[in-house]
């Protein structure tokens, strides 16, 4: 968790403050419960400005972007070792105030490293897990150690998976780790800088150099060396160009990312399906897929859902089981019988989630075969550490709730549903790129329409349950948990099958129960409907066009598709929009949900 942004510069300049800010601006989805930078000027004086709240709280008080000097970095904190606070809050300095440096991640093994500093008389500050490693530098330094070697010796005394920067005021430029936790430098004209996102580099270059594990980076304002921590070679390493454009990572004229990027759905699943047809990674997946006798697929939060869908296209389109698991429970429940020739599907946005990761190892270490990583971010951990990387094209996801991701997940899935089918020799569902797109652009302008028809009814409820069948089973934990996010409401997603086995019992006269589904399903789902009816609950009905459906139902919102593989989509892109309608109307602010973040790198 957190997020941290560094840079060098050859000569003092007046504005590092504002541009530390802009990229601390960039991070800021990664943690908000503290903010702080420093400023290395080139007569080794430093200015450091930190304090707890979110940066704009900070900037305010403290005025950050006036912060001067050649070198600078910023961090953004996300607290989980110690209380939000200044003293926890980063960059973080030594006990002479030489060695400053901020990271992302955690060091799991603080307790015993905070009492051993403490026996041996250094002074912390708070009880940040961050803080031990200036510590641990200065403590390497007054052993006659280079700058680079007490670095060395730092990292060899951390547990965990985290990506930290420091400098010395006695030294020339910075040093980073990558451990576990993402990392990328950026080349620029006259500069060069390192961040845990992307995001904040490409305001200042677009020249990109990829980082792996266990490597030690040094950079200074003109150039860089890399180092394999374990092996103590240098390693060469190119340069790429990242053709990202500014809009994609600016919020334009909407209100907030999270809308902005239910709109950006229909271009990014359009560049998404042409990507895909005869795609080797995805062609070598299916093949993969048809062949493996036995199939984990593993995900968090929306990416599980997607997965989920996965299971259900896998199954219906190409006769083939997925073994679903959340990744959180993969473990206890898969770690037994692991054996040779297993595959392992891990789908991920951000390629970074601690829980996803934590299963890729452990299917490695337990000698499962190959892994197919899913991800949007393909300079990630999981797409480093996966036989088979299949991207998902969705560029970048700012805000926190994923939205525009799932959507190409699902047509990832769809699409390798349907590949796999042909080489197993079965009839495989009709994949018409012009119809799908179609479908898209209609599910949000439609969208928009029939959810407003939702909000007075929804928004002041308490609670509320989202009932699927089938297919649309995904799309109604998708529903609830987006709304659960965004809106800070208690609703729950469940098999619409299972609502009488114990949860009926709670509709009384006018509670409300959404049912998504197919036609093909509705004969199920219609008993289940006249199951709550009859129990005076407010029926809501999201499905295709549909008179018996629309008749027993309170509210019924047609989706503009009738191919049922398509429903939990569009079903998913109306959730996605009436949570965040439902989240403005409650004046919260559905980029960043209170307590979470986009990117969960702890356990
Ligand atoms: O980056 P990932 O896809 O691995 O993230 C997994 C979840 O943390 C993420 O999907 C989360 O559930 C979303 N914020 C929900 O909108």
């Amino acid at each position: 968790m957190c997020g941290f942004f560094g840079i060098v510069y050859e000569q003092d300049k007046a504005n590092l403050g504002s541009i530390l800010v802009r990229a601390g601006k960039r991070l800021s989805y990664r943690g908000y419960d503290a903010s702080g930078v420093v400023g290395i000027g080139s007569d080794c004086s430093f200015d450091l400005r930190k304090d707890k709240g979110r940066i704009e709280e900070v900037e305010e008080r403290l005025h950050l972007s006036e912060v001067k000097g050649s070198r600078g970095i910023i961090q953004l904190r996300w607290a989980t070792y110690g209380i939000p606070s200044k003293e926890n809050a980063q960059p973080h300095y030594d006990c002479t105030k030489r060695v400053f440096s901020a990271h992302n991640g955690n060091i799991l093994n603080t307790p015993e490293l905070r009492e051993k500093l403490i026996n041996d008389n250094h002074t912390l500050q708070g009880e940040n897990d961050g803080e031990v490693i200036p510590h641990l530098i200065e403590d390497g330094l007054a052993e006659g150690k280079s700058f680079t070697d007490a670095i060395m010796g730092c990292v060899r005394s951390l547990n965990g998976d985290y990506a930290f920067v420091a400098t010395s005021l006695d030294e020339d430029g910075m040093w980073a780790v990558k451990k576990g936790s993402s990392l990328f430098l950026g080349i620029g004209k006259g500069s060069v800088c390192v961040s845990s996102d992307l995001t904040a580099i490409l305001d200042n270059t677009r020249e990109i150099v990829t980082l792996r594990d266990n490597e030690l980076i040094h950079f200074t304002n003109s150039g860089f060396t890399i180092e394999d921590i374990e092996t103590g070679e240098i390693v060469n390493r190119e340069t790429r160009r990242i053709a990202l454009s500014v809009e994609e990572i600016e919020k334009g004229s909407f209100e907030h990312f999270m809308l902005k990027e239910i709109y950006e759905t229909p271009a990014k699943a359009r560049s998404h399906l042409r990507l895909l047809k005869n795609n080797p990674s995805y062609e070598e997946a299916a093949k993969l897929i048809s062949q493996a006798q036995r199939i984990f697929i593993t995900g968090a939060g929306t990416s599980y859902h997607a997965s989920l869908l996965g299971k259900y296209y896998c199954a219906e389109i190409a006769g083939v089981l997925l073994n679903n698991s959340f990744a959180s429970e993969f473990s206890s429940l898969c770690s037994n019988i692991l054996k040779q020739g297993d595959i392992l599907i891990v789908v991920s946005q951000s390629g970074e989630t601690k829980d996803v990761k934590n299963v890729l190892n452990e299917f490695r270490d337990k000698g499962g075969d190959k892994v197919i990583g899913m991800v949007n971010n393909i300079g990630s951990t999981i797409a480093l550490h996966s036989d088979i990387v299949l991207p998902i094209n969705s560029q970048l996801e700012v805000s926190v709730p994923a939205t525009k991701t799932f959507t190409n997940q699902a047509l990832s899935f769809l699409y390798l549903a349907n590949k796999v089918a042909e080489l197993k020799g079965r009839v495989s569902q009709e994949f018409d790129i012009s119809f799908i797109e179609g479908m898209i652009q209609d599910s949000i302008e439609k969208g928009e329409k029939e959810v407003s028809r939702l909000l007075d009814k929804l928004t002041g409820q308490k609670e509320f349950y989202i009932l699927g069948f089938g297919l649309t089973y995904p799309a109604a934990l998708e529903a609830s948990l987006k709304i659960k996010e965004v809106a800070y409401m208690h609703i729950e997603g469940m098999y619409s099958g299972e609502f009488k086995h114990g949860p009926l019992s709670i509709v009384e006269q006018g509670y409300p129960v959404i049912f998504i589904t197919t036609a093909e399903d509705k004969h199920f789902v219609l008993s289940h409907i006249n199951e709550v009816k009859t129990r005076n609950g407010f029926i809501i009905t999201i499905a295709p066009l549909d008179e018996e459906l629309s008749l027993a139902s309170d509210i019924f919102i047609p989706l503009p598709v009738s191919n049922p593989y398509l429903v939990p989509i569009s079903a998913t892109i109306y959730a996605q929009i009436l949570s965040y309608r439902m989240s403005v109307s409650l004046g919260i602010n559905p980029d960043f949900p209170r307590n979470i973040s986009k990117t969960i790198t702890v356990d």
